[in-house]
């Protein structure tokens, strides 16, 4: 025979309901992003598109720059990912070089040290000479380089929507 359920039974069962659907909303919440980031490049390779990183006249000659751009076609799940940043050296009055700031080995983004002409990896050693071939340590391959232009006074480098950089070099 049942019993009847005590007033602090009743509150304890309606909490533990609660507790279990919050927690599925916010296990959804979470994970629906990491999801579309895996399946996303199963929906087709992503469109290249060419992006301003500044003016001619912000970099000199023979520097190499952190630019930065935002994902012009953002997914609903990039979140800070829609940010993303490049490597930009200008090699003289009008050829430039770009790279992606994303190590090949795990992802990590590169330092770019003057002094020593070099990209450094914080994160497992990898070193980068300044043509982007590697160096040292862990990456498997050269960093991945993007096609530069100028047009009407602005630099432009040629990369792909995505927020994670496709290592297709
Ligand atoms: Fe750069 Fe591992 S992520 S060396």
């Amino acid at each position: 025979m049942k019993q009847k359920e005590t007033g602090a039974e009743n509150r304890r069962r309606f909490l533990m309901k609660l507790s279990l659907g919050l927690g599925g909303v916010a296990a959804a919440a979470a994970g629906i992003p990491v999801l579309g980031a895996l399946f996303s490049p199963l929906f087709g390779k992503a469109e290249q598109t060419w992006r301003t990183v500044g003016s001619l006249h912000d970099f000199a000659i023979g520097s190499t720059n952190l630019v930065t751009y935002d994902n012009p076609d953002p997914k609903p799940w990039a979140g800070v990912t829609v940010h993303s940043a490049a490597w930009l050296r200008r090699d003289d009055e009008k050829n430039f070089i770009a790279f992606s700031v994303n190590c090949t080995h795990l992802g990590c983004p590169v330092r770019w040290e003057q002094s020593a002409e070099l990209f450094m990896c914080p994160c497992h050693g990898g070193v980068y000479y300044k043509d982007g071939t590697v160096a040292a340590g862990p990456p498997p391959k050269r960093m991945v380089q993007y096609a530069v232009r100028v047009r009407r006074g602005q630099v432009q480098i040629h990369t792909e929507p995505l927020p994670i950089t496709h290592i297709t070099a």
